[in-house]
């Protein structure tokens, strides 16, 4: 079969990386997180003090930053490393959830990103998961699905999965951060969060992980 280009876009904590992660693997594809991106530079601001107002603090910053993502065969996932260093557990953290959205807002930091991405889908075979995905990064993508699901299942899911690593986190403090960064996300002046209008949209508040990953086995086929 020819290789495709699958976006997989929607609200925070829909569960649109494990779609993703099991449909890569299921087709042989790779999966690239553009959040992760997003998340590695906010790292990288917040460490090295950037003050993301001024925009040639930003443009200097963001020259000296590499992103890469690599396959661990040991964990069977993708990780992604900034500056050589792998950062995929640092950038889960709720420091970093907060301050996401509005590193993400800036027009410097997604024209950055967005070129990345675009050169990591040069060869097709990719399934790439955000809010922009199947609007701005890929908009001739060959499959595009908008992920959403109800805001109370989506909270329990993000929390169960911060809780784990931080047994202090609240229920209130991930839905106000959930709640934040959905706003922020989809009124931001630059490639909002949008269904793309040849989307499907996916709401799995009540499927398995089996009957959405059958779904989008279904799109593909
Ligand atoms: O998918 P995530 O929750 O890890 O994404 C983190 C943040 O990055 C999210 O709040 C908005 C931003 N983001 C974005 O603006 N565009 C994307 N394509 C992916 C993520």
């Amino acid at each position: 079969m020819k290789k495709k280009i699958i976006t997989i876009d929607g609200w925070s904590a829909c569960g649109k990386s494990t779609l993703a992660k099991q449909l890569a693997k299921k087709l042989g594809y790779v999966y690239i997180d553009s959040g992760a991106m997003y998340r590695a530079i906010t790292l990288y601001f917040l460490r090295n003090h950037v003050d993301w107002t001024d925009n040639n603090e930003v443009e200097e910053a963001l020259k000296s930053i590499n992103i890469e993502f690599h396959f661990n065969f040991k964990s069977q996932q993708s990780e992604i490393f900034l500056n050589d260093e792998n950062v995929e557990y640092l950038i889960r953290d709720l420091v970093i959830a907060d301050k996401v959205s509005d590193v993400a807002s800036i027009r410097a930091v997604r024209e950055f990103a967005v070129a990345e991405q675009q050169k990591m889908g040069e060869n097709k075979g990719i399934v790439m998961d955000g809010r922009d995905i199947g609007t701005t990064v890929f908009p001739d993508a060959d499959i595009k699905i908008f992920m959403t699901a109800d805001s109370c299942i989506r909270v329990e899911r993000r929390f169960k999965e911060l809780f784990d690593k931080n047994p202090n986190i609240t229920i209130d403090e991930v839905k106000n951060n959930l709640e934040m960064r959905d706003y922020i996300d989809s009124n931001r002046e630059v490639s909002p969060l949008r269904k793309a209008e040849d989307a499907v949209v996916l709401d799995n508040s009540n499927l398995s992980m089996q009957q959405q990953l059958d779904f989008a086995l279904a799109l593909v086929k």
